[in-house]
């Protein structure tokens, strides 16, 4: 379909450009928030307008780098070609480009690493800052000049509403048919005049399916038809399925015992390998009539879907592989009715996954004795991708899972290590970790049965008898509710970083 027929509001039908034309509304020091999360939905040729923009004021010896906001991570046509050209002085939330990563560990873009739920509501509390841009990607406007959203909705209403001026980028290549697929509620004012959120089951719809726009901030209109960036779906490995094995079996066993409804309760999964394996063990498993209750939807859930075995999945974006993309799009009609996708300070609202009681799993870095969780740096300073919304569907969760292979680097490192070089959730928000060794229910344990329940469930047999080690010794010495040799506690991490290895 045209841009033509995809822009039915007259009045915008002036405001129509070329990126390049776009891009001057855009000026050294602005605040520009953009769409887009876990490769999806983000604007697919105004960052590069802007980043020859910057590449053309360096050249001249004048600033030019502005904020990006997003919802979550974007792709190398948006974070990637604005990190390369210089142009990011600060970038917040969740990131998993690599030029963008490289560009925040060495100091040179400032990252701000945010709870997904609370990136709408700390810009419109104001304490980020006032948004001077917004551009968002839409698949096409109605006569009544409603957005209609396109693969992602992450933060774009708050955007929409914040923001100064708009651009619009409408991208003709998405199916004009996800009209309707959207909910976006409008009900969250801010303290004291918030209201009870009215959604009871992860099937309700409780807004509109459009995105509203004050047409006077609408600046430019940029047609594209890039689609969303390949996000490669690879077969589950051995790890992986061990993993998701361990789980099913856990659910099950928690059902046998009346502390999970037979039904189950809706699924949140993280992004990656192991949550496509578990969500492949769910296909292969004997769960009936599932609820996805989750951010992103990837290959797996759309797996799901198609089999009749998840009724209905929430989410803020889906993801997927070129394959399960094509599948979406020629079955627009079936899943339309099976997917609503919510602006994010929704899909990872706190109180609705507690209400809901939401079985949260998501991957980590490294865990350690006592069940903190690393899900964001690599040996204590360096960040890899952030917290993402781990830690909305952690905390809140009726259930949370960390997963996370043994080892990594080919055994190099343990990732159930004596201290965490980073700590993103607490031993009061971690439950039940999962290994490819093994599973360890830490509900109800105090600190040291904790350890000793993850080192003989969890730990890889090449670092099994050196955390016995480190932890018998500490329960020889000093206080005893968490023992600890602080000393010691990092020198695993000391020894990779001087030796490549944290064997001795
Ligand atoms: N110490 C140092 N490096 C480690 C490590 C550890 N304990 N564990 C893994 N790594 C390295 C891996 O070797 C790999 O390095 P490489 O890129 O050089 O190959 C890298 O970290 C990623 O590990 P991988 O096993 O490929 O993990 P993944 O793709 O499953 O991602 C997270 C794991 C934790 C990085 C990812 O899930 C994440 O960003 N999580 C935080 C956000 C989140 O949980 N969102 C959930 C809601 S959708």
């Amino acid at each position: 379909m045209s841009l033509a027929d995809r822009m039915q509001y007259a009045d915008f039908q002036s405001r129509i450009m070329t990126a390049d034309e776009a891009a001057r509304f855009v000026a050294d020091g602005d605040i520009v928030g953009m769409s887009g999360f876990t490769g999806a939905g983000y604007p697919k040729v105004l960052p590069t307008a802007i980043a020859a923009r910057a590449r053309e004021e360096h050249a001249a010896g004048r600033p030019f780098r502005i904020q990006v906001w997003t919802g979550a991570s974007t792709a190398p046509e948006a974070d990637g070609v604005l990190a390369e050209a210089d142009a990011v002085s600060l970038r917040l939330p969740y990131n998993s480009d690599g030029a963008t990563r490289k560009k925040i560990n060495a100091g040179e873009i400032d990252y701000l690493d945010l709870h997904l739920s609370h990136v709408a509501q700390l810009a419109s509390y104001g304490f980020l800052g006032h948004m001077n841009v917004a551009v968002i990607e839409i698949v096409g406007i109605t006569a009544d000049g409603l957005l209609i959203p396109s693969t992602a909705v992450g933060n774009n209403k708050t955007w929409l509403d914040e923001a100064d001026k708009v651009i619009l980028e409408i991208n003709t290549r998405l199916p004009m048919s996800m009209e309707g697929m959207h909910d976006i509620y409008y009900g969250t004012a801010l303290p004291p005049h918030r209201l009870p959120i009215s959604l009871t089951r992860a099937d309700n719809r409780i807004g509109i399916p459009y995105l509203r726009v004050d047409p006077k901030k609408v600046v430019a209109i940029v047609e594209t038809s890039h689609p969303d960036r390949d996000n490669a779906f690879s077969q589950p490995d051995e790890n992986s399925r061990r993993i998701a094995g361990h789980i099913i079996e856990f659910l099950q066993h928690e059902i046998r015992h009346g502390r999970l409804p037979a039904r189950m309760l809706p699924i949140q999964s993280g992004v990656g390998n192991v949550a496509n394996a578990v969500l492949d063990g769910l296909l292969h498993g004997p769960f009936q009539n599932l609820l996805g209750f989750t951010e992103v939807l990837q290959d797996g859930m759309l797996d799901l879907l198609r089999a009749g075995k998840m009724k209905c999945a929430s989410a803020t974006a889906v993801s997927f592989s070129r394959a399960a993309y094509e599948d979406f799009e020629k079955n627009i009609d079936f899943y339309r009715e099976r997917i609503i996708l919510r602006p994010q300070e929704i899909s990872n609202h706190p109180e609705l996954v507690r209400r809901l009681g939401v079985i949260a799993m998501n991957s980590m870095i490294e865990v350690d004795l006592y069940g903190h969780i690393n899900s964001t740096h690599l040996m204590g300073s360096s960040m890899m991708n952030g917290i993402g919304g781990s830690g909305d569907f952690a905390r809140n969760g009726y259930l949370t899972f960390f997963v996370t292979p043994s080892v990594a680097k080919d055994g190099k490192i343990s990732c159930l290590v004596p201290m965490c070089s980073h700590v993103d959730h607490t031993e009061h928000d971690s439950q039940i970790i999962v290994t490819e060794q093994g599973l360890a229910d830490l509900r109800g344990l105090s600190p040291r049965r904790r350890a000793q329940v993850l080192i003989n469930q969890c730990a890889h047999p090449d670092y099994r008898p050196m955390l016995q080690d480190y932890f018998d010794r500490a329960c020889k010495q000093g206080a005893q509710h968490t023992p600890h040799l602080l000393g010691e506690a990092l020198s695993w991490h000391q020894r990779f970083l001087e030796t490549g290895d944290m064997r001795p």
